[in-house]
């Protein structure tokens, strides 16, 4: 059932949506992505959140069909609509997207201090692997590895 109060389409980004995908970057991630950083996502999986001709949100996956995997890479809906369930359904869809390209993997990570948004992972089934620390100059500098496998 789709949540209450969530009524907009889901839709496939197109380069025209970029000013409005860069406004809730900056709004939503301390390290943001520019403009060029969004340009080799056209040809993967980029999906926007789209209500009365406004981009409320985003989400982001690059997908091997060969190796059966797939990384999500950005989700992020403005702050202003968070909480109305949009990155559900965004998550929703793209995971559809991936079982039908017949994907069996998809990983992503979480930074640390965001603990509280595993939760929207979780509900779809993610398991935490393991914690990662890396290089203070790579874009997390430690992170939960989260992993699902579809059946
Ligand atoms: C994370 C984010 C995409 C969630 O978007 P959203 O549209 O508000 O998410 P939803 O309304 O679909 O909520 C999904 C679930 O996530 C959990 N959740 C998400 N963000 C949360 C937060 N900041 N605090 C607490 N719970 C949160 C809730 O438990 C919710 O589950 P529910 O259905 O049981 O209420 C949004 O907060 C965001 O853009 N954050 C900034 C960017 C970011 O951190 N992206 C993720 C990178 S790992």
């Amino acid at each position: 059932m789709q949540p209450s109060g969530v009524e907009g389409v889901i839709r496939a980004a197109h380069h025209g949506d970029l000013p409005q995908i860069l406004e809730i970057e900056s709004r939503c991630f301390p390290r943001q992505w520019n403009e060029s950083q969004f340009y080799p996502a056209f040809k993967d999986l980029f999906l926007v959140y789209e209500e009365d001709s406004a981009v409320l949100g985003f989400i982001i996956a690059c997908s091997c069909e060969v190796a059966k995997r797939a990384v999500i890479m950005r989700v992020a809906v403005h702050p202003r609509d968070q909480g109305r369930g949009i990155a559900s359904r965004l998550m929703e869809r793209a995971l559809a997207e991936l079982r039908e390209k017949k994907i069996r993997t998809v990983d992503l990570d979480v930074e640390i201090p965001k603990t509280d948004v595993k939760r929207l992972y979780e509900k779809f089934g993610f398991k935490t692997l393991k914690v990662v620390h890396v290089d203070a100059d790579y874009e997390n500098d430690a992170f939960y590895l989260m992993q699902l496998r579809f059946a």
